[in-house]
């Protein structure tokens, strides 16, 4: 039988852990964090000391990933890491859903996280840009990519809106959201370009 295959992507501190988590009890699924798979598995080639990041060997953990899809005894997993749709062969996919936080509400949950300076500002141009939307464009099919702007719902509310998409309920759809402009809009832009630009 073939099996269904959620990812879950979106900027650092999105909720992916949190809602993904909820989400495979909700599904009884089988589920797998990027980074703690990377670390687990020795899927690691490096150290990106710029950007204070480890380099994943793609083409292994790709490898690893199809092992594991096919071996598992569940017919639903739900694969949560903000580089999922470069390392999930895309024939395997069923859906990713791109986790998008307004940017205003997004610095609030990266402080919480302990994200400082650099690394901060470095993942707020990335929901700024739409990186995780833009790289998901890239790898997949557009049928498959379901954009959800879950700024202000609770983990419930997302949870419920995906399950909901997964059901038909819902429509998956993207290319909705504007970070730029709602900056523009409130005055901000110049504000958030400024940090961004002295990376
Ligand atoms: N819907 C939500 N409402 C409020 N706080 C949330 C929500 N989802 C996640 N959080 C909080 O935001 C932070 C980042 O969530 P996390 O799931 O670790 O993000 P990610 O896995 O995308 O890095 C955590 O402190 C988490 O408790
Ligand atoms: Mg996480």
């Amino acid at each position: 039988m073939k099996k269904t295959v959620i990812l879950i992507s979106g900027t650092p501190s999105v909720g992916k852990t949190t809602i993904a988590q909820k989400l495979k009890d909700r599904l009884n699924a089988f589920y797998i964090n990027l980074t703690s798979f990377a670390k687990g598995n020795n899927l690691i080639s490096g150290f990106d000391e710029k950007r204070q990041t480890a380099i994943i060997a793609e083409e292994k953990m790709r490898k690893k990933i199809k092992e594991i899809v096919n071996s598992v005894n569940k017919d639903i997993l739900i694969i949560d890491g903000h580089y999922a749709a470069s390392v999930v062969p895309k024939e395997y996919v069923t859906k990713i859903f791109v986790l998008r936080r307004n940017p205003i509400e997004l610095k609030n949950f990266m402080e919480k996280k302990e994200f400082r300076n650099n690394k901060l500002w470095e993942n707020l141009e990335s929901e700024i840009l739409d990186v995780c939307l833009i790289e998901s464009l890239c790898k997949l099919e557009e049928s498959k990519i379901c954009e959800l702007d879950i700024t202000g719902l609770t983990v419930d509310e997302v949870v419920n809106w995906i399950i909901a998409i997964l059901f038909d309920k819902k429509k998956c759809e993207f290319g909705k959201i504007d970070w730029l402009k709602m900056l523009e809009t409130k005055g901000l832009l110049d504000q958030y370009l400024k940090k961004i630009t002295v990376i």
